[in-house]
């Protein structure tokens, strides 16, 4: 168990020497973060970075596909979801939108050219999960693609035609309005090799659908992060996926981890990175993985949607996944992601800026090997002075540090500290 080690942080209270790097802005926001035009320039459905912001915080909850992928999507499956969050008290930590992802949908549109729910798997039609999720006080989230085709057509064999939403934008976004959506994923399932359709504008003109419709719908767009989405997407959706599918492993993780080092500049109140979801409770992960994979997501800013089955959810995983003290870095309402201050061999460093003037630093080792982390004031670009830590994980006070701080780590295992200033 990590959790000793980890707990066990040395915090050396040694004096500062040298400069401070006092002149670093931690969270540096280029000008890049400007929409690609100004046609474009507000976030989906929101007025701008403020309270009404639209995922003015990453959104969380839970996604179907990484639970049950394609063949076993059914109402039940998400019913036991919306429940489950309800029971583990995970909806009062901020997981609310319940998304249901890819083969939903019958193999083909009506005579209306509408789409419609599988009529075995979702016999009670979507309507009605949508008022069951509603009334447990949590948001509904459904799956669209811009061309013609959805993933599942081209990667899982789903038997079906004409799914995509391509001539059918503004039917299909209505659609979402009836049923009572709040969440769309909208996937982009080689749309510009099957139908030669350019993403920034198929995903703008879902856009202007939505901002149609008298609903605020969250706008999470995913073309796997090969256009750099980040460059165009702040002004067109509230979040996009920034890497190609996560699996259950450690390996995946740690590959996403280090993509996202230089998209920090990026994120901001109502306009997310997204590393995907989350895979805590699949695969061969560890709870010493789990918690480094929640963790650093937390300091990415990244949304936080569960993809496990929180029904055979166990005490690791689930402490993993609802440390309130990680959820509020995650959630932290100045919308700053962590930068990465040093890679050593998979050692690494992370730093991120909260509000009130408070900072998260993250001591990630990535090796397979137990290692000493020692970081200090410097490094992460923090003003010298007295400041007060936290270990986050253990959520427990960890004296105070005017210089370095350190953690024993055993591989795949993470410190989170929070340091506010004294
Ligand atoms: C992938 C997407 C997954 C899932 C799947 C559905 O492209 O990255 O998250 O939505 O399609 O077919």
């Amino acid at each position: 168990m990590a959790t000793k080690k980890i707990v066990g942080i040395a915090l050396a209270l040694t004096a500062l020497v040298g400069a401070c790097g006092t002149g670093e802005d931690n969270g540096d926001r280029p000008a890049t973060t400007a929409p690609a035009s100004s046609s474009t320039t507000e976030p989906a459905n929101s007025d701008g970075p403020d309270a009404e912001t639209l995922a003015a915080t990453p959104p969380m909850g839970w996604n179907s596909w990484n639970q049950v992928r394609c063949y076993d999507l059914n109402e039940d499956v998400v019913k036991r979801a919306a429940d489950a969050i309800v029971r583990h008290g995970l909806d009062d930590l901020g997981y609310r939108y319940v998304v249901v992802d890819d083969c939903w949908q019958a193999p083909e549109r009506n005579s209306e050219g509408a789409l419609v729910p599988d009529p075995e798997r979702f016999s009670s039609g979507l309507a009605d999960l949508a008022d069951y999720i509603h009334d447990k006080g949590l948001r509904f989230g459904l799956y669209l693609s811009p061309g013609s085709e959805t993933c599942a057509m081209q990667w899982d064999d789903y038997p079906a035609t004409g799914l995509g939403s391509l001539g059918h934008e503004r039917q299909d976004a209505e659609m979402l309005a009836d049923i009572g959506v709040d969440y769309l994923k909208y996937d982009w399932c080689g749309a510009d090799e099957v139908d030669g359709l350019e993403p920034e504008t198929a995903f703008a003109h879902m856009r202007d659908e939505l901002k149609r419709l008298d609903r605020p719908i969250v706008y999470s767009i995913s073309e796997y992060g090969r256009n750099e989405p980040w460059k165009w997407a702040p002004g067109i959706a509230n979040m996009w996926r920034t890497t190609s599918d996560i699996l259950p492993m450690w390996a995946s993780i740690a590959t996403i981890i280090n993509s996202q080092a230089d998209l920090h500049p990026y994120a901001e109140p109502g306009s997310w990175n997204d590393p995907d979801m989350l895979q805590v409770g699949n695969g061969p992960l560890t709870d010493v993985e789990a918690r480094s994979h929640v963790g650093m997501w937390a300091m990415l800013a990244a949304p936080l949607m569960i993809g496990t089955d929180l029904d055979k959810v166990t005490p690791g995983v689930l402490a993993a996944l609802s440390n309130p003290e990680v959820i509020a870095i995650d959630q932290d309402p100045l919308g700053r992601q962590a930068r990465r201050v040093r890679d050593d061999a998979g050692v690494q460093v992370w730093v991120r800026p909260l509000s009130d003037g408070e900072f998260a630093v993250a001591l990630l080792n990535g090796g397979d090997a137990p290692t000493r982390v020692d970081t200090d004031l410097a490094e992460v670009g923090i003003d010298p002075g007295r400041w007060k830590v936290r270990d986050v994980w253990a959520q427990a006070d960890g004296g105070v540090v005017d210089g370095a701080l350190g953690a024993d780590l055993e591989p795949h295992a993470m410190a989170l500290f929070r340091l506010s200033p004294m």
